[in-house]
């Protein structure tokens, strides 16, 4: 099996496609793709400038591209909501790809003050997912995606200081919120399935790919280059996200990233996820601590 990559991507007309984080890394290359299958993209930004200058290098590649934008800034749950609110005016929405992310950031806290990699990487996801479900919904099919990493399998699920009051390490941050993004997605799919639920949950990784991710850690940030040449592009590393969120052959709970060594990098098929990753006990943990966070309730019920 050679594994999936953006050549495998099938025809996406008549599909709409949200993707957070469009503007640059792996969400752009991930929108340049589903726009030139056909699909119609969102681009979820924060910042417009930065997103309409992305937009047209696609429409540019791709002139017939169906493209539009809504701001939304996952650091701000208000944002969050209005973003949520718009998007379900839209006629439909297939795909949410939940890609946004920071990396390693100095101690900054979100809107309501959480810490931000916890805040903008699950929160921010958590509530998006939870407030357009319906909406996804209504065509009796489509996914949520949830952009997960191999830092998870570091992660110590240490959410009882969500605000970093107690202290701050953005590095075990950062494993933390990427272990939440993987608690996360295998918990929705396994409630939507109980519930009936015609939307399926997929995980996915990249791998190690450059990006602009590291634009907050200097050390990984001169590395990139680097990255790119001996591991993945961002073109190679948005095949595990296009797998997860066109591949007709994914079903609910896949875990998807590179088949190369150690999973970081070549072309995509199914990953590894950790026991703590798949632990029902503290994915639902999670799921109650983010619904009192965020005050936002998907209303899906635990499953025993
Ligand atoms: N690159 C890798 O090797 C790697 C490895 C594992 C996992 N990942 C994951 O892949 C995803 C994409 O990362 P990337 O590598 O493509 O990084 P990137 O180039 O830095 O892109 C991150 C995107 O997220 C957006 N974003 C950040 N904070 C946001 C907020 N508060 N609200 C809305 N959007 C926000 C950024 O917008 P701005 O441009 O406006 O800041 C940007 O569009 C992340 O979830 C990351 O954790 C990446």
């Amino acid at each position: 099996m050679p594994g999936f990559t953006a050549a495998d991507v099938p025809d996406l007309s008549g599909k709409t496609f949200v993707v957070t984080g469009a503007n640059t890394g792996l969400g752009f290359e991930a929108s340049r793709v589903l726009a030139a299958k056909g699909g119609e993209v969102v681009f979820a930004c924060r910042n417009e400038d930065r997103a309409r200058q992305a937009m047209a290098k696609i429409s540019a590649e791709t002139p017939h591209a169906k493209l539009d934008f809504v701001e939304l800034d996952q650091a701000d749950l208000e944002s969050v909501k209005r973003a949520a609110d718009v998007l379900s005016g839209r006629e439909r929405i297939d795909v949410l790809v939940n890609n946004a992310g920071v990396m390693m950031p100095p101690l900054t806290r979100t809107a309501q003050g959480f810490e931000l990699q916890f805040g903008v990487n699950h929160l921010g996801t958590f509530a998006l997912t939870s407030l357009l479900l319906p909406k996804i919904a209504e065509n009796g099919g489509g996914r949520v995606v949830v952009t997960a990493s191999l830092a998870h399998r570091s992660g110590e699920a240490m959410w009882s200081d969500p605000k970093a009051e107690e202290g701050y390490s953005r590095i075990q941050r950062y494993y933390d919120s990427k272990l939440a993004n993987t608690l996360f997605f295998v918990e929705l799919d396994r409630r939507l399935r109980a519930q009936g639920s015609p939307v399926s949950a997929i995980g996915c990784h990249p791998g190690i790919a450059s990006t602009e991710l590291a634009r907050n850690y200097g050390v990984a940030r001169v590395l990139m280059p680097i990255v790119g040449k001996v591991l993945n592009t961002a073109e190679q590393g948005a095949w595990p996200t296009l797998q997860a969120a066109t591949d007709p052959a994914a079903t609910g709970g896949d875990y998807f990233g590179p088949r190369g060594l150690r999973e970081m990098s070549g072309t995509s098929g199914p990953a590894f996820l950790t026991r703590l990753a798949r632990d029902p006990g503290a994915a639902q943990w999670l799921w109650t601590r983010s619904v009192a966070l965020t005050g936002i309730d998907p209303g899906l019920a635990p499953v025993d």
